[in-house]
């Protein structure tokens, strides 16, 4: 890795305004960088009463994802844990806010569903779901890239792996956006020193999609445990580590927590791309004259303009990054999304660049403990989906008036882009 890094000693405790409110404007979502790119360049950036600092520069956002005395149990930060009284339950029931030792239990019995062989295998799934499209976008002359191809192809492989049956897949799309919305709540809450970050509506209605979805997941489970297939849950149910297994408690949290981590940021992950090559129809020529580019392309958009904006660490103990000495209990702010256009890591980081060498690995699927388990099956649909769309849509143009972000911060990601092509 060849980064230079600067160690500027922030103001500590300088208690500033905190940006992170800025980022969840709905104009500023629509291009957040410049906000970012001026965070990151700030330095690291104390704000509320000095207990959140925020980190943009990719050397310290690395430094933070591999450090051990940096946790992702937000819900033990003082705020959230006075406020969510089953704390213990919720903390213990999702890997994202795990910290060792039930991190690396879970997570080692989890990875063994998702080795490269088994992403390997969901080839021929993908390409079978993304022909069916194409087929019915031919002689349309337009498509919603949204809900016609990034979403459907997201959706259609989480019903693949987990094996849910077709008539009971419409049931999922109606609780994404809550559920990715809701976990986002011990972060963004933790970061904002607040807890009403949403509404009382919002909230009630997380807590009834959490039951509906916990009850939709053990009835699953209760299914196969009585008739096992290929899919997940069956391998699930069946995986064993070190003579360990996960109980039937932790498969349905598993399940709840891969299906909102593996389905928004892969749907946001294929629209990003395209919008990218939209914007650079000499991006998308390239891509064109050379179809081997698309690994690169993808490895470029998780760089350009990454899924995930954001992610929480609590300091466990005192440590230094960047000059900056945090206590127990502070709140880490990483911008991955900053960090991937630092030009200490990137040369020309705003510029989208398919062929781009990229020889500091983006920090799009984070790193250390808690690096992306689904990194695989994501790129391999994207690649699949973005593909499709360069080689198969005649003089494709994106209609930016169509454009609308959805609401969340932390997994930034479009809800509509519409493009016309020559049917
Ligand atoms: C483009 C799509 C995706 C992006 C950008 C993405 C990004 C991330 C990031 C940044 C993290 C680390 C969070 C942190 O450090 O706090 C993470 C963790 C995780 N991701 Fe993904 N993800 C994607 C797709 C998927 C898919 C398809 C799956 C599963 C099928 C998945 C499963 C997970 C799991 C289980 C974790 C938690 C790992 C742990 O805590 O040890 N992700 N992802």
């Amino acid at each position: 890795m060849t980064v230079e890094t600067t160690e500027k000693k922030a103001t500590q405790g300088s208690g500033v305004g905190n940006p992170l409110r800025i980022l969840m404007d709905h104009e500023i979502r629509a291009d957040p960088y410049p906000l970012l790119g001026k965070l990151r360049e700030a330095g690291p950036t104390a704000v509320e009463d000095g207990s959140v600092v925020l980190f943009g520069e990719y050397d310290h956002c690395s430094r933070i994802l591999r450090h051990r005395d940096l946790g992702s149990d937000t819900f033990a930060a003082p705020l959230i844990k006075d406020f969510v009284a089953d704390n213990e339950d919720r903390a213990a029931s999702s890997i994202f806010f795990m910290d060792p030792p039930g991190h690396g239990r879970q997570r080692k019995l989890v990875s063994k569903s998702f080795t490269p062989r088994i992403v390997k295998s969901f080839r021929p799934q993908i390409t079978r779901i993304v022909d069916g499209l194409f087929e019915e976008f031919r002689g349309k002359g337009e498509l919603d890239v949204v809900p016609d191809l990034a979403y459907p192809v997201s959706i259609g492989i989480i019903g693949d792996l987990f094996g849910i049956p077709d008539d009971e897949r419409d049931m999922l799309k109606g609780w994404s956006d809550d559920l990715a919305l809701s976990t986002e709540l011990p972060s963004l809450g933790a970061a904002l020193g607040v807890l009403n970050v949403f509404t009382r509506d919002e909230i009630s209605r997380f807590g009834s999609v959490a039951m509906a979805s916990h009850a939709y997941f053990a009835d699953l489970i209760h299914r196969r445990r009585k008739n096992p297939g290929q899919d997940l849950v069956s391998s699930l149910l069946a995986t064993e580590s070190d003579g360990e297994r996960l109980t039937r408690y932790e498969v349905t949290s598993v399940l709840a927590t891969l299906f909102v981590a593996a389905h928004e940021s892969t749907t946001n992950l294929i629209s990003s791309g395209i919008l990218a090559l939209l914007r650079n129809q000499d991006q998308l020529t390239a891509l064109r004259e050379n179809p081997d580019v698309i690994t690169n392309a993808v490895d470029e958009t998780l760089r350009y303009d990454p899924p995930v904006h954001l992610a929480v660490r609590m300091a466990r103990a005192e440590t230094t990054i960047g000059g900056y000495d945090l206590k127990p209990g502070n709140i880490v702010v990483v911008l991955m999304a900053a960090g991937n256009r630092d030009p200490r890591a990137y040369a020309d980081p705003d510029v989208f660049d398919v062929n781009r060498k990229i020889t500091n690995v983006s920090l799009a699927f984070g790193a250390g403990a808690h690096f992306c388990i689904g990194s695989g099956l994501a790129k391999l649909e994207a690649e699949i989906a973005i593909s499709a769309f360069a080689e198969r849509l005649k003089n494709p143009e994106a209609d930016e008036s169509s454009l609308r972000y959805r609401r969340h911060t932390v997994v930034r990601g479009l809800d509509h882009l519409k493009v016309s092509f020559l049917p």
